[in-house]
């Protein structure tokens, strides 16, 4: 990979009473009920970038995306509240635009004083954000690109994505990588580099269809691969094990086999789990061995005797990722396998990678100590491709 120009060459060459459109992040996870914020991580993962700049004297124009809505305005994903949080946390107000590249966004960010950061609305409201049509795209890339004389790319989570202000917008103006894209890449490239030995991957989440890729390029780097969540199943099953009611990818169960023949002994699946009458946080639940799940019951979180497999590997580990999961941590009665797993990764003597906005909610829900691991990446599917060894959109835009 080439050097990547970053945040402090932008700096260096000077940025006050410049506009810098930066691209970050902000895909929250909110309460269904309340619409409230529950973790505000990537807002926080973003603060070193925008603060730098607003101490530099830029004019700050922030863009990002949250959830998924269709290319047209829906209220339930609006940034609005996200642009509260960025004022709290950054210490000064946010100047919200009600729209992304309209009326409002223009007056915005023309009005804004130097040191000054406004906030987009959400990228997706637009269909040229995502839109598979090169020409479509580059219409609301150009549209965008008009709000910045520089831009900082510093949103790792949607590295992955070829969308209009990952892809499109660095190819039009000035380009640099902002602090946590830096940081995140030279995290994860000592993971694809060299790892110090033994190194321990701990894949969990609900779909194996979804990791399959990364289970495949990682088997033949990895030390151990130790196996739980909802995905555990359909290894379990590929092993012949009756599953009762758990989550089950039948159309992946040869895949799983054909793995679990050619893993040469390294994937680890649970040997116990935590079978439940019903997916809720109350349903009557008892631990099993994984060769005696009712057929009626469904798995819901990996038991203490899988957990202290798990630990055992992972305390001889010296690199560790993790990403997914061990069980619905959301729920207290099934959070015991995340729980155990994320303690063992802290207590190791590694070099401890957290991946996934899943894992890394988990680690905070559960109260853990954030300094205590390595890395906790804002990416999730971002890290998984890297890991892949992908070529990732928004990274090639700004090596060119
Ligand atoms: C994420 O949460 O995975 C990133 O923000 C990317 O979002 P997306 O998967 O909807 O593109
Ligand atoms: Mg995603």
């Amino acid at each position: 990979m080439s050097a990547l120009r970053t945040l402090d060459d932008l700096l260096a060459e000077g940025v006050s009473g410049r506009r810098v459109l930066v691209r970050a992040d902000l895909n929250v996870p909110l309460d269904k009920q309340t619409g409230a914020i529950t973790d505000d991580g990537r807002i926080r993962a973003v603060l070193p970038t925008l603060g730098a700049l607003v101490e530099a004297g830029a004019k700050v124009v922030v863009c990002s995306h949250l959830g998924r809505p269709k290319g047209a305005p829906d209220p339930q994903f609006s940034l609005g509240p996200v642009a509260g949080r960025l004022g709290e946390l950054l210490g000064a107000p946010v100047h919200f635009a009600t729209d992304t590249v309209g009326d409002s966004a223009r007056s915005t960010v023309a009005d804004l004083a130097d040191g000054q950061v406004a906030l987009l609305e959400n990228l997706r409201f637009n269909a040229g954000e995502t839109s598979k049509d090169e020409a479509e795209r580059g219409a609301f890339a150009d549209q965008l690109a008009a709000f910045g004389d520089a831009y900082v790319d510093d949103a790792f989570g949607a590295v992955h994505r070829k969308h209009a202000s990952v892809f499109d917008v660095p190819a039009r103006l000035p380009h640099v990588a902002g602090r946590l894209v830096l940081r995140e890449v030279e995290v994860l490239s000592k993971l694809t580099g060299d790892p110090e030995r033994p190194y321990v991957v701990v894949l969990g989440g609900s779909k194996v269809s979804d990791k399959l890729a990364v289970i495949e390029a990682l088997l033949p780097t990895v030390d151990r691969l130790l196996i739980g969540g909802g995905m555990c199943f359909t290894f379990l099953k590929a092993q012949g094990l009756e599953v009762g009611t758990s989550l089950l990818e039948k159309d992946m169960v040869d895949t799983c086999r054909n793995l679990l023949e050619r893993s040469g002994g390294k994937i680890m699946l649970p040997v116990d789990v935590v079978v439940a009458d019903a997916f809720a946080p109350d349903a009557a639940h008892d631990t099993v061995r994984v060769d005696g799940i009712p057929s009626h019951r469904l798995g819901l979180d990996v038991g203490p005797e899988t957990v202290a497999g798990f630990s055992a590997a992972l305390s001889q580990a010296k690199t560790i990722f993790w990403n997914g999961p061990m069980g619905v941590f959301e729920m207290p009665a099934f959070a015991a396998g995340t729980r155990g797993i994320a303690e063992a990764i802290t207590k190791a003597d590694v070099f401890s990678v957290v991946g996934g906005g899943d894992s890394a909610a988990a680690v905070r829900a559960l109260g853990l100590d954030e300094s205590s691991f390595g890395h906790i990446s804002t990416g999730g599917g971002a890290s998984l491709e890297y890991l892949e060894g992908k070529t990732l959109p928004g990274i090639a835009a700004l090596e060119n």
